[in-house]
């Protein structure tokens, strides 16, 4: 199965995405996670990317699309990803269609996670990260608001939009995911391990 986690940030992407790739058998596929790791190890990305990152902006497309073709490429992606935090922009999701398009393997699944505003700060000051202080987080926001919301609209009209309600527990919320991905059509079904 092929899936994608769109939601703002503290909305618990990462959270339901370790719970989802065990229950699926997928291949976790965070670009957040993957620019941490290249500003921990100091790459010439890592570095550039590190720019954005800490002031809660976007990192430029053609970085996140030359970091994402060359993963989705790989042979453990063969039997179904998730993509959590892409793609966080419609260029970047027409760029995807095309990849998907190249290897006929279309997406299965948009899940978007929504979680109020003041719940998203309370999650996130409670955590930790570098870039999770208000004044960034509220960057972050304005990102996914401007940025990414309008993707929504784009995975509506391809009937793949899937929107759960991101309050509550952790356990809940995967309960909820779960049912919505068991009752997807037969299209998923066949991928489905
Ligand atoms: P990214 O790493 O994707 O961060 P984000 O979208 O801002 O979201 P988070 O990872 O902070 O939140 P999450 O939804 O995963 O929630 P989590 O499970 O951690 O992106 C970071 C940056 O990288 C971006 O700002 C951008 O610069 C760049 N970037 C990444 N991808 C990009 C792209 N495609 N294009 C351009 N730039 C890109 O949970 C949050 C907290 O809440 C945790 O402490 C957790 O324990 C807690 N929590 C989770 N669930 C619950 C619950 N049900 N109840 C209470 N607490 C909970
Ligand atoms: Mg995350």
């Amino acid at each position: 199965m092929r899936m994608v986690f769109i939601g703002p940030p503290g909305a618990g992407k990462g959270t339901q995405a370790a719970l989802l790739i065990q229950r699926y058998g997928l291949v976790h596929l965070s670009t957040g996670d993957m620019l941490r790791a290249a500003r921990d190890a100091q790459t010439e990305i890592g570095k550039l990317a590190d720019r954005y990152m800490s002031a809660g902006q976007l990192v430029p497309d053609d970085i996140i699309l030359a970091i994402v073709k060359e993963r989705l490429a790989a042979a453990d992606c063969r039997t179904g990803y998730l993509l959590d935090g892409f793609p966080r922009t419609l260029a970047q999701a027409e760029a995807l269609d095309r990849m998907l398009a190249e290897t006929g393997e279309p997406l299965d699944v948009v899940l978007e996670l929504r979680v109020p505003d003041e719940e998203l700060f309370r999650r996130l000051s409670g955590r930790g990260r570098s870039d999770d202080k208000p004044e960034v987080i509220r960057q972050r926001l304005v990102a996914y608001r401007q940025q990414t919301e309008p993707l929504l609209d784009y995975y509506q009209q391809r009937r793949l939009l899937k929107t759960i309600d991101g309050m509550g527990t952790v356990e809940e919320i995967f309960q909820r995911i779960q049912q919505v991905v068991d009752s997807l059509g037969d299209r998923a079904g066949r991928h489905r391990k």
